[in-house]
């Protein structure tokens, strides 16, 4: 078999919010694709030895007196570069060309004229609708280069030496804005790096399986399950891998949603037959969130309490030395552009604490992988579309939804609203479409009539938004009709709540979660 990893583009991140769009569109050609900061140095380059490098964009100008730059003998490495805007005013700066600074930036859509023909062209028109957001442009192309291709407004929106392999492009191939951009960066993969099309979910199992083999051998691992699509398909490969070397464990917190920890343990134990543990330790978490309102204090009480749980059970687990997490790409990339805000608006929980205390390893076999690729994974190792496709879910669960105490008594009334909410969401077609629908408890109560009788119940808020990351969302313009049956059978059918409203804010500046 041949290693998929053999062949891989290197794309270097001057800080472009478009770069791991471009990684997307490399590994959907089939080439495996690694973002790295732009100052890597040479040293690592060339050790990663990659069959390609792409310069991503960036909102610096080359003048800048911080300017992102790499080592000039980048270019002499024998590999083909490709630089996209910032990457492309760059490479022309390094070497020797001249780039106009401007104040103005050009944004948006751009008639391309393709003037000579060139590689990175090949199989186009003459001429193509591309997307531009830039300031400066390459005014002069250096020594050894030529102009392929211009615009109404800029006349060297393209350059190459072809004899060297070295190409700039000042528009945004791997935008959708530019229809043909896939077209272009696969003339660049496939045409001038001669990369061949080796990486899919088929060959990343077999590679993942032989690497999880290899690190962990005999050894027995321990993954945290928590319904989420990223544990369950982290867990499913390493059992491909270990079988029953590896021991799940699903902990119930009493904040999961109607129904799901009886889901989730009937796909994996029956369907899959893995060793899941499940803990039922409601009480405990619930004991511990008695009385407290501060969202940030919610969170910590069940992250650590899941970090104890979870070491409890792993305890009594014999000759445990490795922990399996489904952490993705977007966690690992060591990048200029991804620093999200929501980590440190939101505590998000981790497992540093479990690492030292009990001496565990980490396996990570998503680390490459964006959340596209691991529903595809999941899919190619046979697990249930339903799940597969399941809307994310934050771990603190139920608990930051409530607003004000987590009771049990207020967790059932959500659970119910929940499900009625996704039930109603889904026959209107519009699951999985969204990224993300739910119910939230609020801390008031409001009069209402029922029958005859005056009631003083509950209020529930149905929030629905689109995202593309999470890191921003909008608020989804559902049909009355949908929101219409979504309050009637709330109302009707949860006890204790009189009252429906709906969340019309985008973040941001209002975040996803309430809390
Ligand atoms: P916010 O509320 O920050 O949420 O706009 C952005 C995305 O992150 C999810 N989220 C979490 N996921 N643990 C998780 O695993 C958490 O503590 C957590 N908090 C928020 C949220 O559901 C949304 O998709």
């Amino acid at each position: 078999m041949q290693d998929i990893h053999t062949q891989k583009i290197l794309i270097l991140d001057f800080g472009s919010q478009y770069t791991q769009l471009i990684a997307r569109r490399v590994r959907e050609q089939k080439v495996y694709c690694e973002i790295h900061p732009y100052k890597v140095g040479l040293k690592f380059i060339k050790g990663f030895a990659p069959q390609g490098i792409i310069l991503s964009g960036g909102p610096s100008s080359v003048y800048d007196k911080a300017a992102p730059k790499i080592p000039k003998e980048v270019f002499d490495l024998n590999i083909p570069v490709l630089g996209i805007c910032y990457g492309m005013q760059l490479m022309a700066h390094l070497l020797g060309g001249r780039v106009q600074r401007s104040k103005e930036r050009e944004y948006g859509g751009a008639g391309l004229e393709i003037r000579k023909t060139s590689t990175l062209f090949s199989g186009l028109a003459g001429s193509i609708n591309v997307w531009m957001s830039h300031g400066d442009k390459v005014e002069i192309v250096p020594h050894g280069f030529s102009v392929t291709a211009r615009s109404t407004n800029a006349a060297n929106c393209a350059m190459q030496d072809e004899a060297r392999k070295l190409f700039g492009v000042q528009f945004h191939p791997e935008v959708s804005h530019t229809p043909e951009g896939s077209k272009i960066l696969g003339n660049f993969l496939f045409n001038v790096c001669e990369c061949e099309p080796l990486w899919n979910m088929r060959s990343f199992i077999d590679s993942s399986i032989s690497a999880i083999r290899a690190k962990v051998g005999d050894n027995k691992v321990v993954c945290g399950i928590s319904g989420g699509v990223d544990s369950s398909v982290a867990a499913l490969l390493v059992h491909k891998a270990i079988g029953k070397n590896l021991t799940c464990i699903f902990v119930d917190n009493g904040v999961l949603r109607k129904g799901e920890a009886d889901r989730v343990e009937a796909m994996l134990k029956r369907h899959f037959h893995m060793n899941i543990k499940r803990v039922n330790a409601a009480d405990r978490f619930l004991r511990k969130l008695k009385g407290v309102i501060d969202p940030e204090r919610k969170r910590k009480i069940i992250g650590n309490e899941f970090i104890r749980v979870f070491q409890d059970e792993a305890k009594k687990i014999k000759n445990v030395s490795f922990l399996a997490q489904g952490t993705l790409y977007p966690d690992v990339i060591e990048s200029v552009s991804f620093k999200g805000p929501s980590a440190t608006i939101k505590s998000h929980h981790n497992v540093g604490g479990l690492l030292k205390n009990m001496r565990l390893q980490l396996v990570e076999p998503l680390r490459e992988l964006f959340k596209d690729e691991v529903r595809a994974l999941g899919k190619e190792l046979g697990m249930d579309e339903e799940l597969i496709n399941r809307q994310p879910f934050p771990g603190p669960g139920l608990a930051i939804r409530i607003i004000g105490e987590v009771t049990r008594k207020r967790c059932d009334i959500l659970r119910e609203a929940d499900a009625i909410t996704l039930e109603e969401i889904t026959a209107a077609g519009l699951y999985n479409k969204l990224w993300q629908s739910f119910a939230v408890l609020l801390p008031i109560k409001t009069v209402g009539v029922m029958g005859d009788e005056r009631t003083y119940e509950n209020v529930v808020a149905i929030r629905a938004v689109q995202s593309v990351d999470g890191m921003t969302a909008d608020w989804v313009r559902l049909p009355y009709d949908c929101l219409g049956r979504i309050s009637t059978r709330i109302i009707n059918e949860v006890k204790g709540v009189n009252r429906v409203v709906y969340d019309i804010s985008s973040k941001p500046p209002s975040t996803i979660e309430w809390e």
